[in-house]
C-alpha cells in the first residue's frame, strides 16, 4: 500500500488542475469527478502519496455539495486510487504495483529500447592504444585506488574548471558508473526512511536506487515548462528532506534543461535548505543546440551540490565509468564506501576526455530529427516537445495506456519501458519515453512496432496496420 508523503494540494490548486471540469460545476456527477481525479493520478500530475485537501474545502473550492465530493473519494478509496487514514487525511495512491517492465535484459531477438544508449565513439579503439601505454607502471601496485588514478582526476577537474567550476584533483573521485555513485552517496548521507526529494518524472534507475537505499520519495512534479521552483521550495520547507536529487540537463526522461535564471534560483533555494543536493550531469555532453551551455549548478550552490556524471553516455556505457565532484570532505567520506574503479578505464577515460564530441553530437542530433519525422508521420496523435540535446523523446499519448503499449511492442520485439517506471509511485500512464540513441534502421522497427500496437490499442481509426506503415 502506498503510504502518505508530506507533500500536500491545497483545494484551490486540485481545482485549478481539474482544468475545465468545474465548469459545470453542480451538474457533474460523483462519478465524474472520481474518473477526473482519477486520471491525475494515472498521469502523475497528482503525485502518489500527496494529501488531498479536506472534503469540505474541496467542495467549497469546486464548488460542488460536499456529498458528492464525499462519493467520489469513496468511489476513489474502493477502486485503491485513494487511501485515508484516521488522523492523516486521504492521499492520492494506485491499486496494486505498476508491473516492473523494462527491467533486466531484452529476450533474444528483442530490440533494445529500454535503454537510451548509443555506440562508443569511434575513436575508442584509438584512446584505449593510448591507454595501453600507460598502463604498465601500475602493474607494480596493488590496483585498488579509492579516490581514482592522479591523472584522471587530475584530467576530471580540468573538464570541470573549463566549464566555469573551478575544481582541485582533490575534489574528485572516480567511480564505476555514475548509478553506483549514486547509492554509495545515499548510503553515506541517509538513513532508511529518509526523504529524497526528486523530480516527478525522474531517471528510472535513480528512483530505485531511492528505493534500494529505503528512502522515502518526495516527487516535484515537473510542469510542461520545467522545474517548479516555488513547489522545490515548499517541499525543502515543509517536508524536510535528508537529499535531493536532480537532473538539470536534458532531464531523463522530459529533456528539460534548467535555464540560466532557474539555476540561480534554484542556488539561492538549495543554499538556503542546507541540505546535500545531488545534480547528475551524466548527458551533459549530449548538446545538439550550439548554445553556450549555462553554469554547472555545483558553482551557484558549492557546499551543498554533489555533482555525478558518467562517460557512459558522452564516451561509451561499457566503460562503466563516472565520477563524482564535491568538496574534499564529502570525496574523502565517500572513499571509505569502496575499493574503486579498474585501473585501465580510468586510464582510457583521462584519453577520451581530450577527444572531440562533435561528431557524436551530430550523429544524434541526426538521429533525434529522425525519431521526431518517424514519429510525427507514424503516431500523429502522439505529442513531444523536441529536446535541445539527451537522448529521448518523453512523449504523450492520447489515452493512458503506456504499460498496455509497451507489453504490445515487446510482443513485436521491441523492448521500452513503460511512464510509470519514471514516476516514483508508477502512475504516468500517458507518457512513454522513447529513445533515439539507436541506427536509423532499429529507430524505424521501432516506430513500426508501436504505430502498429498503438492502431490496436485505439481500435485502429486512420492508423494502417504495419507491416504497410509508410515509414520511410
Ligand atoms: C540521468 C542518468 N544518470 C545516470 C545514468 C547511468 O549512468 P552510468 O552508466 O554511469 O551508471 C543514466 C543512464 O541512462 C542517466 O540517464
Amino acid at each position: 500500500m502506498t503510504h502518505p508523503t508530506t507533500a500536500r494540494i491545497g483545494a484551490r490548486e486540485l481545482v485549478a488542475l481539474l482544468g475545465s471540469w468545474h465548469a459545470e460545476g453542480s451538474r457533474r456527477t460523483a462519478a465524474e469527478l472520481a474518473a477526473a481525479l482519477r486520471v491525475l493520478i494515472i498521469e502523475g500530475s497528482l503525485a502518489i502519496g500527496t494529501l488531498l485537501p479536506a472534503e469540505r474545502e474541496f467542495a467549497r473550492a469546486l464548488p460542488a455539495s460536499r456529498t458528492l465530493v464525499s462519493a467520489a473519494l469513496d468511489r476513489l478509496r474502493a477502486d485503491g486510487f485513494v487511501h485515508s487514514r484516521q488522523g492523516s487525511g486521504s492521499w492520492a495512491s494506485l491499486p496494486g504495483d505498476t508491473p516492473r517492465l523494462g527491467l533486466g535484459e531484452p529476450g533474444p531477438g528483442v530490440i533494445d529500447f529500454a535503454r537510451a544508449a548509443p555506440e562508443p565513439v569511434p575513436w575508442l579503439m584509438r584512446a584505449f592504444e593510448a591507454a595501453r601505454l600507460r598502463f604498465p607502471r601500475f602493474l607494480e601496485t596493488s590496483g585498488y585506488t579509492a579516490f581514482g588514478v592522479p591523472e584522471t582526476r587530475a584530467r576530471i577537474a580540468e573538464w570541470f574548471t573549463a566549464r566555469g567550476l573551478p575544481t582541485e584533483p582533490g575534489q574528485v573521485l572516480v567511480a564505476t558508473g555514475a548509478l553506483t555513485a549514486l547509492s554509495r552517496i545515499f548510503e553515506v548521507y541517509t538513513a532508511p526512511g529518509a526523504r529524497c526529494l526528486i523530480e516527478q518524472p525522474s531517471y528510472a534507475n535513480a528512483l530505485l536506487a531511492v528505493e534500494r537505499a529505503r528512502l522515502r520519495p518526495l516527487a516535484v512534479p515537473m510542469t510542461a515548462s520545467g522545474w517548479d521552483l516555488p513547489a522545490v521550495e515548499t517541499a525543502l520547507r515543509t517536508a524536510n528532506p535528508a537529499i535531493g536529487y536532480v537532473v538539470p540537463d536534458f532531464q531523463n526522461p522530459t529533456g528539460h534543461r534548467m535555464s540560466e535564471p532557474d539555476r540561480e534560483r534554484f542556488g539561492r533555494i538549495l543554499r538556503r535548505a542546507k541540505i546535500p543536493f545531488v545534480v547528475d550531469e551524466t548527458v551533459v555532453e549530449l548538446d545538439y543546440t550550439g548554445a553556450e551551455a549555462p553554469r554547472p549548478l555545483a558553482a551557484l550552490a558549492p557546499g551543498q551540490v554533489i555533482t555525478i556524471g558518467s562517460a557512459s553516455k558522452s564516451h561509451w556505457g561499457g566503460l562503466r565509468i563516472g565520477w563524482v565532484r564535491a568538496e574534499r570532505e564529502v570525496i574523502e567520506r565517500l572513499a571509505r564506501t569502496d575499493l574503486g574503479a579498474p585501473i585501465f578505464e580510468q586510464l582510457l577515460l583521462a584519453e577520451l576526455l581530450d577527444g572531440d564530441l562533435g561528431e557524436r553530437r551530430e550523429l544524434l542530433r541526426e538521429r533525434r530529427d529522425e525519431l521526431v519525422r518517424l514519429l510525427r508521420a507514424n503516431c500523429p496523435q502522439w505529442s513531444f516537445r523536441v529536446p535541445g540535446g539527451g537522448l529521448s523523446l518523453w512523449c504523450e499519448l492520447p489515452e493512458p495506456v503506456s504499460t498496455r503499449l509497451v507489453v504490445e511492442a515487446e510482443r513485436d520485439g521491441v523492448w521500452l519501458v513503460p511512464g510509470g517506471r519514471f514516476g516514483a509511485h508508477g502512475g504516468l500512464e500517458r507518457w512513454i519515453r522513447v529513445p533515439f540513441a539507436q541506427r536509423a534502421e532499429q529507430l524505424r522497427e521501432c516506430v513500426r512496432v508501436i504505430a502498429a500496437a498503438s492502431a490496436r490499442l485505439h481500435g485502429a481509426d486512420g492508423v494502417v496496420e504495419a507491416p504497410d506503415l509508410p515509414v520511410v
